[in-house]
């Protein structure tokens, strides 16, 4: 039996990689199986809504698709759903959010808005079973370099900020995100020399910090085997030149073998690396089938 999946799963990697697509692909495959998967987008470069033709995605869980509920979660908004929860009386709440200068104090004080947004996300975790709780609840983190900040945030300042309850949601925040029961993180990249580089740096250094636990590495976009380039060029021979067909199909063998090449330098050091296929273009039938190569693949 496949061991139960850590209900937390944080997904990071270079902008343009696919990691929003392979969310949406994962959160597809998990409602297939009758789960009820929540996905949390982070800041102003949301793209969710893009994926799903799904125009009014706010911070509250919105069915995007069939079981597949999202959110977007803006550092503001988790500054104001904590005060409220903090000042239960509606006038202090409104008081402060209301003052200019202690909001911005709050917003410019170093990791406390982030330290908010992964409180809201611990909110949705540990949220009491039941059918309405999420499982799991999948984090379409920033690009590498954010998410490393935020994920450190909570170590770096528990040192720096006195008691009180800013300190409290940090204790909080860390427990979670080294519970290697609860939380994993996946790193995705592209077969490519930069983004195999940059992946294998990346996975030093959240190994090196020893939290979260690492899950998958994913290498999205693995072009499809076409024709060797031996018998490409045979063909070419044979037809007498070199027909636009020919050129394509030849260009098609060489980019398969150049991701070829870089997934085996990526396995040489993180034999583990998972390959996704690559897709004409992404559509609803896609993101099914990616979910689907997902979970196959996954261990
Ligand atoms: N497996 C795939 N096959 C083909 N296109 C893909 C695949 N995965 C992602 N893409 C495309 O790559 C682009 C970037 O994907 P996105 O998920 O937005 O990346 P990220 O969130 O890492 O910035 C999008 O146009 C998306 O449709
Ligand atoms: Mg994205």
């Amino acid at each position: 039996m496949p061991e139960p999946q850590p209900r937390l799963q944080l997904f990071t990697g270079k902008g343009g990689v696919g990691k929003s697509t392979l969310v949406a692909a994962i959160a597809c495959e998990a409602a297939r199986r009758g789960k009820r998967p929540l996905i949390i987008e982070l800041g102003h470069r949301a793209t969710m809504g893009a994926i799903f033709e799904h125009a009014q995605i706010g911070s509250e869980p919105t069915e995007v698709a069939p079981g597949v509920h999202a959110l977007n979660l803006q550092y503001e908004a988790a500054l104001t759903r904590y005060v409220q929860r903090y000042l239960p009386v509606r006038g202090a709440a409104k008081w402060v959010l209301g003052n200019r200068a202690l909001t911005r104090f709050m917003e410019a004080a170093p990791g406390v808005l982030e330290t908010l947004t992964l409180n809201t996300i611990a909110d949705w975790v540990e949220a009491k079973p039941g059918p309405d709780a999420y499982d799991p609840v999948l984090v379409d983190l920033d690009s590498t370099g954010h998410a490393l900040m935020l994920l450190d945030l909570p170590s770096v300042l528990s040192g720096l900020i006195g008691r009180g309850p800013i300190r409290r949601l940090m204790r909080r925040v860390e427990r979670l995100l080294s519970d290697a029961a609860l939380c994993r993180l996946h790193l995705v990249t592209l077969p490519a020399k930069l983004p195999v580089d940059e992946l294998v740096e990346l996975h030093h250094r959240v190994a090196d910090r020893g939290r979260p636990t690492i899950g998958n590495v994913w290498v999205n976009r693995m072009p499809k085997r076409p024709l060797a380039a031996e018998s490409v060029e045979l063909l070419g021979r044979f037809v007498g030149g070199m027909p636009a067909g020919v050129v394509q199909a030849l260009d098609a063998s060489r980019a398969h073998g150049a991701a070829v090449d870089q997934l085996s330098r990526l396995r040489a050091q993180l034999p583990a690396a998972v390959e996704l296929p690559e897709f004409a273009s992404v559509g609803p039938a896609e993101l099914r089938a990616l979910g689907r190569a997902a979970s196959e693949a996954a261990q």
